[in-house]
C-alpha cells in the first residue's frame, strides 16, 4: 500500500538506478543525444538532485542551485513535440527496466513527468 511521498516509496537508490538507465537511453537517442553533453554524468547528478525534490524528498537541487526555472533553462534548446515524446519514451523504457519501482508508483511518476515534458516544448514540430 502506498505510504508517504513518491520519493519515500521509490527511494534514492532506485531513483538513481532509474535515472542512470534514462540517460543511457538519452545518450543513444538520435533526436535527444545531440542536445546533451557527451559526458552525461554531471547531467545525471543534477537531475537526481532535481527529482529528489520533485518527488517530495529532500530539495537538493534548490539547496545547491536555487530555483530551477525549468522552462527558461530549456529555452536555449529547441524542444519540439518530438523531443518531448522521445524524452518520455526514454523515461518509460527506464521505468520498465526498473521493476523495483511499484507499477502504480511508476504510472504516477510518468503522468507527472508527461505534464512537465509537454510544458518544456518551445519549438514547432519538425514534421513536414
Ligand atoms: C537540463 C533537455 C525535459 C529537467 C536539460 C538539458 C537538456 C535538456 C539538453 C541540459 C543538460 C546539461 O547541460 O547537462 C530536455 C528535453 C526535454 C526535457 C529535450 C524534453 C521535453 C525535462 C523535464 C524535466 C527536466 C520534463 C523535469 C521534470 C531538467 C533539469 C535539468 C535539465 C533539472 C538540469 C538543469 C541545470 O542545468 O541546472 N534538459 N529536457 N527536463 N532538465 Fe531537461
Amino acid at each position: 500500500t502506498p505510504n508517504g511521498t513518491l520519493y519515500d516509496r521509490i527511494g534514492p537508490e532506485h531513483l538513481h538506478a532509474l535515472l542512470t538507465r534514462f540517460y543511457r537511453c538519452v545518450g543513444h537517442d538520435p533526436l535527444l543525444a545531440p542536445l546533451f553533453p557527451d559526458d552525461l554524468g554531471h547531467t545525471l547528478e543534477k537531475q537526481f538532485a532535481f527529482m529528489s525534490g520533485f518527488l517530495g524528498g529532500p530539495p537538493l537541487y534548490h539547496q545547491r542551485f536555487g530555483h530551477p526555472r525549468l522552462r527558461a533553462r530549456h529555452l536555449p534548446f529547441p524542444i519540439t513535440p518530438e523531443h518531448a515524446r522521445a524524452w518520455l519514451s526514454c523515461m518509460k523504457t527506464a521505468l520498465d527496466e526498473t521493476p523495483q519501482i511499484e507499477r502504480a508508483d511508476a504510472a504516477e511518476y510518468y503522468a507527472a513527468l508527461t505534464k512537465v515534458a509537454l510544458h518544456m516544448v518551445n519549438s514547432p514540430s519538425a514534421a513536414q
